[in-house]
């Protein structure tokens, strides 16, 4: 239960929170989500498997695990492109971890509870076009992160995940009960559950690809450098479909809290990372005029849950860079966290700014923030994900796959998928992985 809620901290995040849902309302509902729970059961879940099992079988952090198993400068980068990846992700992260630190204040200053809906409608545009207000949030956010992944591995993230997933799971679900009774709500519902393939274009798999990777945490040293900290005796087989499948039922949750409340509230769908933070005041402040008590408390637990949330997720994603460099090179962890604290807040801080004065400012016709996530989760983390599987399916001898991933053969049940696991994880992923990179390009 530890390495499945050590696992799910790190997948359970603002990926199911906020990015799920917004991706889903740029994409036109259900046809996205068949296809995000498709990709996530048939390739992700694989691709899990054959990176927790590198993970263990090395015993060390990913970029040393690369390294060791592809020899020479190609291993090298390769290892180097995991360590990265995490530390772009944490850059623009705790940018939107920034936002729900925000939001879980106004929460406690019963901002929602006190303000109608018209009176919040617009106050998120005018707070993230700030010129420095949301680069301090983001800056406190990275801090706290900085600073629990400072006192180490187990006293810090351990302690974290045991209370919060379950809160957050109760709480979601409350949320989504709620949201459905909204006016209105019913054609939320239809948007979630009648797919319109008419909308989907080569776009929309390469976003149901990316997100579920993100959610996952995948392509990026992440399942590596946590499974070099698993016992040889825990089960991986059950501890990925365990994480896999409590992050997936996450983001449906999220999504029926969210988009009926978006539909109820009249809001654009399609309006982007803005998405849930123009829509849960929306939802509380409704509440709030028939129980306003329940509303005050619902939502100050709600936003400490998706700051807890938010932050299991970032520790995961700076915890690859302080292996990396207390492991490989001398660092010690508390230097180590002031360097990255340092770089990845210097980049974040551009990414927050792309709401407010460098609004103007596009790379590939995107903004600073939109670049940086999509850089991450459709080209980064996909070629880390391609990387991963190749290596335990193609590199690390078979042999060694079968003891890590059923545990010498002593797990019967796992002995028996084996085949049809490595099958998916040598043939179906790669394949899978490249023909989208192709799609994209063409
Ligand atoms: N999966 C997390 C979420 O859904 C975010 C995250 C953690 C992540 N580690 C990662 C994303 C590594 C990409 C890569 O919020």
């Amino acid at each position: 239960m530890a390495v499945i809620a050590a696992f799910a901290g790190s997948a359970i995040g603002l990926g199911n929170i906020w990015r799920f849902p917004y991706l889903v309302g740029e994409n036109g509902g259900a046809a996205f989500i068949l296809l995000y729970i498709g990709f996530t059961l048939f390739l992700s879940l694989p691709i899990f498997l054959a990176e927790s099992a590198i993970g263990r079988s090395q015993q060390v952090n990913c970029r040393a695990a690369v390294s060791f198993l592809v020899p020479g400068r190609a291993g090298k980068w390769f290892g180097f492109l995991l360590v990265l990846t995490p530390l772009w992700v944490v850059s623009y992260y705790s940018v939107v971890g920034g936002w729900s630190l925000d939001y879980l204040i106004r929460a406690v200053s019963l901002d929602f509870v006190r303000s109608t809906p018209e009176q919040l409608s617009g106050s998120f545009e005018r707070f993230i076009s700030h010129p420095w207000v949301p680069v301090l949030f983001h800056l406190g956010f990275l801090g706290a992160t900085a600073a629990v992944v400072a006192f180490g591995v187990k006293s810090g993230i351990e302690k974290f995940c045991k209370w919060s997933i379950p809160t957050l799971f109760i709480l979601i679900v409350l949320i989504a009960v709620y949201s459905l009774t909204l006016p209105g709500a019913g054609k939320g519902v239809e948007y979630l559950l009648k797919p319109d393939f008419s909308k989907v274009t080569a776009h929309t798999f390469i976003d149901a690809l990316g997100q579920s990777f993100f959610s996952l945490s995948l392509g990026s040293g992440i399942v590596i450098t946590y499974s070099s900290y698993v016992k040889k005796s825990e089960n991986l087989m059950v501890a990925g479909v365990g994480t896999a499948l409590s992050d997936l039922s996450f983001a449906l949750l999220a999504g029926f809290s969210i988009i009926p409340a978006v539909f109820s509230a009249g809001i654009e769908p399609g309006a982007g990372p803005t998405l849930i933070f123009d829509t849960l005041p929306f939802i509380f402040s409704n509440l709030a005029q028939h129980a306003p008590i329940l509303s005050a408390l619902a939502s100050i637990l709600f936003f400490v849950a998706i700051f807890i949330a938010a932050l299991t997720s970032s520790i995961s994603l700076l915890e690859v860079g302080i292996a990396y460099l207390t492991e490989d090179k001398g660092f010690r962890r508390g230097w180590a966290c002031v360097l990255l604290f340092v770089l990845c807040g210097a980049f974040g801080t551009l990414c927050s700014l792309s709401f407010g004065p460098l609004s103007q400012a596009r790379l590939m016709g995107l903004s600073l923030f939109d670049f940086a996530d999509s850089a991450a989760s459709n080209v980064f983390m996909v070629l880390g994900s391609l990387i991963s599987v190749i290596l335990a399916g193609w590199v690390i001898p078979r042999s060694e796959l079968f003891r890590e991933l059923t545990n010498g053969g002593t797990q019967h049940a796992n002995a028996r998928l084996f085949p049809a696991v490595r099958f998916l994880i040598r043939y179906v992923a790669p394949l899978g992985i490249l023909a989208l990179i192709l799609s994209s390009l063409i």
